[in-house]
């Protein structure tokens, strides 16, 4: 079955308990479970990952190079995360930035995305319906 990849950085496994009137009340799972949903309408699966550490993200990365797209909130390593930005730099496939708040009405050191110009698109600021916003987005994107 093809599969997509969700990938979330640092402290997103929180969501839900994590300063809900910036980032929702929306589990990781809720999440998790909304763009399965998207993605079944194409036959696809979900792999899902998680991890606080940046090293985590880039070995799922360079393990996926097989799945038809990817989601991915890189969390504040959207600020710095050089070998991440690299690693997807080689994952050959569409993905999607998103960011549950809208980054740009924060703090300024939230401003800048060392991944975002690697994108295929940025979605920020509709909280969790982002994720749904972007797995509907690469239904449509990736080519059967
Ligand atoms: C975030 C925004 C980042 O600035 C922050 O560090 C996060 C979450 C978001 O989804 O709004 O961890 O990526």
């Amino acid at each position: 079955m093809p599969e997509v990849l969700l990938l979330n950085g640092p402290n997103l496994s929180t969501l839900g308990r994590r300063q809900p009137e910036i980032y929702g009340t929306d589990t990781l799972a809720d999440i998790e479970k909304a763009v399965s949903e998207e993605i079944a309408v194409r036959g696809w699966g979900l792999t899902a990952v998680q991890s606080e550490s940046e090293a985590d993200l880039i070995l799922a990365l360079q393990d996926a190079y097989g799945t038809v797209g990817a989601i991915i909130n890189p969390g504040a390593l959207m600020i710095a995360g050089w070998s991440l930005r690299d690693a997807l730099a080689s994952y050959p496939r569409p993905w999607i930035e998103v960011h549950l708040s809208n980054v740009w009405a924060r703090e300024s050191f939230r401003h800048e995305s060392v991944i975002s110009p690697l994108a295929s698109g940025v979605i920020a600021g509709l909280g969790a319906y982002g994720y749904r916003l972007a797995a509907r987005a690469l239904t449509r994107r990736v080519e059967d």
